[in-house]
């Protein structure tokens, strides 16, 4: 499939899609939604491909939901239109997607990064929640995940302020996995996604699910829930030949199985 406004390609066993509106900084419009999304689930979906990175060319990651397509929206359009709801389609994906944050994530840019699994961020990244600036408030899971991520306290800041936070403090703050120079990211993003795409894929579609789970159920549901998938990955041939592996002293040759 060709995409408008991404670009698509696979590097071994990772799957890459680049938000590729440069000259709009990556604002995310609903076709960049789209493509998005259904590039997300070709991935999800291909046998060959272990882990997804998402990243932005140019010097956004991307600065926002597209402003000037949401500008003339009533309430009721954008209630009625169901406006961010595709977006859930790539929270549903089962591979891990790592955010390889290149420069502005702002806004919705902010509120995609959040809805990956991992958070890379060059050093030349820079967060935000800026929408109180527009008069309006984060519409794709900002004041949940960011608060979520790094505090209730720090998140109000952020997202009654507007202010812009750093890699480096999006860092302390807990919101980034690493800070890596910007000239390294995407190696660095490709070498992360290598790794992961190296390991048992039925163990790192379990692993993704129980975080995720910590985010959105009671620690005492989530506990059960890892002890079923846990419990459930030793009737795969990969738990036996991991544990092998390690018997004798050797790399384990993991068959998704
Ligand atoms: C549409 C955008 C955009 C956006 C940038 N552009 N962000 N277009 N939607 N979110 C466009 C600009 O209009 C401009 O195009 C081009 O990208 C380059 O941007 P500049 O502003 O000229 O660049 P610079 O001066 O370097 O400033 C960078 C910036 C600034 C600080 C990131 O662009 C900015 O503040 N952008 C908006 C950030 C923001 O408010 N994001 C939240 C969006 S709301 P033209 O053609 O005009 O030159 C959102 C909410 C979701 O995400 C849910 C709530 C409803």
């Amino acid at each position: 499939i060709d995409f408008e406004t991404i670009l698509v390609d696979t590097r071994g066993r990772v799957g890459w899609i680049t938000l590729n509106r440069p000259e709009a900084l990556n604002a995310l419009n609903a076709q960049t939604m789209h493509d998005v999304v259904i590039a997300a689930e070709q991935f999800d979906a291909d046998p060959g491909i272990g882990a997804i990175v998402i990243t932005g060319a140019g010097r956004a990651f991307a600065a926002g939901a597209d402003i000037k397509e949401m500008e003339d929206r009533t309430g009721l359009d954008m209630r009625l239109g169901n406006y961010f709801a595709e977006w859930g389609r790539l929270v549903a994906v089962r591979k891990p997607v790592i955010a390889a944050v290149n420069g502005f994530a702002l806004g919705g840019g902010c509120e995609l990064a959040m809805m990956c699994d991992i958070i890379l961020a060059a050093d030349t990244a820079k967060f935000g929640q800026p929408e109180i600036n527009l008069g309006v408030i984060p519409g794709m899971g900002g004041s949940q995940r960011l608060a979520r991520a790094i505090g209730a306290y720090k998140a109000a800041e952020l997202v009654l302020t507007g202010r812009m936070i750093d890699a480096a403090e999006a860092d302390r703050a807990g919101l980034v996995s690493r800070v890596v120079p910007a000239d390294a990211l995407l190696d660095e993003a490709q070498a992360m996604g290598d790794t992961i795409a190296a390991k048992s894929l039925p163990s790192v579609l379990a692993a993704k699910e129980l975080i995720r789970t910590s985010l959105e159920s009671p620690l005492a549901e989530g506990l059960r829930h890892e002890a079923a998938l846990f419990a459930s990955l030793f009737d795969t041939r990969d738990q036996k030949e991991g544990m092998a592996a390690f018997r004798e002293k050797r790399q384990p040759a993991f068959e998704n199985r």
